[in-house]
């Protein structure tokens, strides 16, 4: 029987979100409903509210998310009711040519539920965020949507794995691939330059140096794991990084910010030879301009990082695993639990700087 829910809708753009009565069809093959328990906010989340992702809406916001599955459908084997889950936005193939080649990561053909929500007054169909939409007692997605987890962590943490935190860590032991020994430099450090920091001293860096504008923020960068910090409104972040390197530059520059000025001294702050880690999501207008010998001349790697290169079924239960033995503390990124009704307030509070993560507990 199709069930009727609140959660939290995005009506129009620059609509404040509101939350409404919605309709969770029973799953049909290769589907699950999930009954969510945690949920965090994402700056996606508020990108699609403005209308800067689609213009598709209504959105039933939240992608951030952990819970319980209710029930699934036909030919579902992954994952049956009662198991605890986090869901993802990529749930691979395993067809196409990128999975086929090893990279699945960069899957062509990744999978959301086939049926529609809908809202109850008006019948009209929501288009879920990141085909998950969370932000609801109970949502429809793909069965590989869904990759089970330890149920002894608690949903608020391990829902922040499905987005920011698992950017962030990725970028770093997936992308950058940093080894035992390096030095890395982080710059920006919100939620997903500070995984990034847990990431490098989860993979052995000797030496993390946050980079930032917001004093505050370096400080919570240091309790992540940080050994250096440099606020870069005051210093030439390209210098620092140089001088607490013994003058060669990072082996591994994370950039956590998404612009023009922070890429380039991304790409000057690494050693030769180094990579250089993109994370943050420039807007289609920013430009850079560098002396193509410097390109040539510097050698090393420049990527970006989606998603932190991860692999859901690989990733999120390693990581709940080290979260639960104590040996990286993701319960930091939680700053605050909120009520389906405070998402609003919590997108107020992202510009405040003080604020990691808000997750919406149920
Ligand atoms: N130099 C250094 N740090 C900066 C600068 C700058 N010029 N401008 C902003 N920052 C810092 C902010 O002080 C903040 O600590 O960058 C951090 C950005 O953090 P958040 O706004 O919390 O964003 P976050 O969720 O961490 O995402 C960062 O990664 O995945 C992408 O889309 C995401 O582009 C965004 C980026
Ligand atoms: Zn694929
Ligand atoms: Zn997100």
């Amino acid at each position: 029987m199709p069930q009727q829910v609140q959660g939290v809708i995005a009506p129009g753009k620059n609509e404040p979100v509101r939350v409404e009565t919605i309709i969770v069809p029973d799953p049909g093959p290769g589907e699950a409903v999930v009954q969510v328990q945690a949920c965090g906010v994402c700056h996606t989340d508020l990108h699609y509210k403005q209308g800067g992702i689609n213009d598709d809406f209504p959105f039933l916001l939240g992608h951030e998310a952990a819970g319980v599955v209710e029930s699934v459908g036909d030919g579902v084997t992954d994952v049956e009711p009662g198991d605890f889950v986090i869901l993802n936005w990529r749930a691979v193939c395993g067809r196409c040519r990128a999975c086929l080649r090893g990279r699945p990561w960069y899957c062509f053909d990744t999978h959301n539920a086939g049926q529609k929500m809908t809202l109850a007054d008006s019948g009209k169909e929501l288009s879920p965020a990141l085909g998950i939409g969370a932000f609801a007692e109970k949502t429809l997605v793909a069965a590989g949507q869904c990759t089970k987890v330890d149920p002894a962590a608690s949903p608020a943490v391990a829902g922040l794995l499905g987005c920011g935190v698992m950017a962030g860590i990725g970028a770093a032991i997936n992308t950058g691939q940093v080894g035992r020994g390096d030095s890395v430099a982080v710059i920006g450090c919100g939620g997903v330059g500070d995984a990034a920091v847990v990431g490098a001293r989860l993979a052995g860096a000797a030496r993390i140096i946050a980079v930032d504008i917001d004093d505050r923020k370096l400080r919570t960068a240091k309790k992540m794991g940080a050994t250096h910090t440099v606020n870069s409104a005051s210093t030439d972040p390209v210098e620092a990084i140089r001088e607490l390197t013994g003058g060669f530059g990072a082996d591994v520059v994370i950039e956590a910010v998404g612009r023009p000025e922070t890429y380039e001294q991304a790409f000057y702050a690494r050693d030769l030879a180094g990579t250089v880690v993109l994370v943050g999501v420039p807007t289609p207008e920013m430009r850079i301009e560098l002396p193509l010998l410097d390109v040539f001349g510097r050698g090393g790697a420049l990527k970006s990082s989606w998603y932190g290169d991860c692999l859901p079924s690989r990733d999120f239960p390693m990581l709940v695993d080290l979260h639960q033995q104590g040996r990286i503390d993701l319960g930091a990124f939680v700053t605050e639990t909120i009520g389906l009704g405070d998402v609003e307030k919590a997108f107020a509070r992202m510009h405040e700087g003080d604020v990691l993560r808000s997750v919406v507990q149920f």
